[in-house]
């Protein structure tokens, strides 16, 4: 490539970026149009229609991508100034601008269907990192500053919690467009469309997710406790329970859940030899599947639960990127507050009851119905932006003193 070639090419990347804010702008005023699990059953089944599903998504990712970096913007400067936060933002903006390029294709050119694929799939390895990234942004900003005030670790749990939500939903989009129309069957599991699946067997997820944690956990404490599974359906008691669902999406949650039972399990029974298992009910009624997972790992202090859905925060000692050796039952601390994104994401949710001195109970609700399940987005508005603005007001209820209150100013005053 001549070098004259090379410079006109690199002018025109620069006046492609230098239009990023305008796209930005424009798409961030159109809310996400969020989807039901029945939609993207429909869609992927009888009537897939590759050529409906690019001009949905042409224009559906790059608002919700630009809804989400509206937000990004929001973050403290300093924090923006990262290295890892800059990379991010770099690939959301390269993502949008790849994805803009559609917008004046037609929709009837085989040709560009199969390039969008591409597109696609390229994004997606692209933003293969993010969670790591973002996570080391937040950690070499916390290192820079210091302990931050309640405002910055309210704005970040909000802001965090919005960007993951956003990063699954893209994501689901993504896959279920590539994997439907990349023209490969999944032979073995031909109730699957895309990443769900239409007679997704819970139990079955359940024991898978226990024999890998087991694994890890094997590897590392050199034993595991064992797995208790007992099922309710309520609807017919001796059918399997199944439900529409994204199975990697409920094997990230029970994964998560299992490798901290197990760790609380082993820490808490370090003197005995005997471990007491892990029990987890599968219940499903009219309008709700529960999973319950009980360990006896001693629990936590009710005062630290919520703390522990924090990205602040974690227990294990803090691994390093890349680093190889590093315990495998706990890293950032992003096992609980990631998976009850997940949980969220169809509109269920993720809860943890603890007992301090017994155990931990972690129940995960999911909607047993497709028509109920509909992803949960976050919207860039008024009410997002007035979170962000959110001042350190005095608290509206009384902060108990430190010291015991000096009487002898009221018996003075007799
Ligand atoms: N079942 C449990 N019993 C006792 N403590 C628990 C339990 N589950 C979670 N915790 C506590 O909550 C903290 C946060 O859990 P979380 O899974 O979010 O992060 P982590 O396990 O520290 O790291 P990782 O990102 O690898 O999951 C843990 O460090 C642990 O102290
Ligand atoms: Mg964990």
């Amino acid at each position: 490539m001549t070098s004259r070639i090379r410079f006109v090419r690199s002018m025109v990347k620069a006046a492609a970026v230098a239009n990023v804010p305008k796209h930005v702008d424009h798409f961030s005023k159109f809310s996400p149009s969020p989807l039901s699990m029945k939609q993207f059953l429909d869609f992927g089944s009888t009537n897939a229609c590759e050529r409906t599903s690019f001009i949905f998504l042409r224009q559906e990712l790059p608002v919700r991508l630009s809804n989400i970096m509206k937000e990004i913007n929001l973050l403290p400067d300093q924090l923006l100034a990262t290295p890892s936060v800059q990379l991010v933002q770099s690939w959301y903006i390269q993502s949008l601008m790849e994805i803009l390029d559609f917008l004046d294709k037609s929709p009837d050119d085989q040709k560009t269907l199969e390039t969008f694929v591409e597109v696609l799939e390229a994004i997606r390895n692209r933003h293969n990192e993010v969670v790591p990234t973002m996570a080391q942004g937040v950690i070499e900003y916390k290192e820079a500053y210091g302990r931050q005030d309640a405002v910055t670790d309210h704005n970040m749990q909000y802001f965090l919690d919005r960007f993951y939500t956003s990063r699954i939903s893209i994501r689901m989009l993504i896959n279920q467009h590539t994997l439907v129309f990349s023209g490969s069957t999944n032979p073995t599991h031909p109730d699957t469309i895309g990443c769900i699946d239409s007679m997704c067997d819970v139990p079955e997820v359940v024991r898978d997710a226990y024999e890998s944690a087991k694994l890890m956990c094997e590897q590392y404490y050199l034993g595991a406790p064992e797995l208790e599974l007992r099922q309710m359906n309520a609807n017919c008691i001796r059918q399997p329970i199944q439900i529409s669902y994204i199975p990697s999406h409920l094997y990230h949650m029970l994964f998560e859940l299992f490798k901290n039972a197990m760790r609380a399990t082993i820490e808490n029974h370090e003197a005995s030899r005997i471990l007491p298992p892990i029990e987890v009910l599968v219940s499903v009624g009219g309008e709700d599947l529960s999973i319950k997972m009980s360990d006896r790992g001693g629990g936590v202090p009710f005062r630290k639960t919520e703390r522990l859905f924090s990205y602040m925060y974690s227990t294990a000692p803090r691994p390093e990127i890349g680093e190889k050796h590093r315990a495998p039952l706990a890293g950032f601390g992003y096992g609980l507050p990631i998976s009850r994104l997940y949980a969220r994401y169809f509109q269920g949710d993720l809860q943890l009851y603890s007992m301090e001195g017994y155990g931990t109970d972690a129940v995960i609700h999911l909607k047993a119905l497709s028509t109920d399940s509909v992803e949960r987005l976050p919207v860039f508005n008024k009410t997002a932006l007035r979170h962000y603005k959110l001042n350190l007001e005095a608290d509206d209820w009384c902060v108990p003193a430190k010291e015991p209150l000096d009487l002898t100013a009221f018996r003075t005053a007799k």
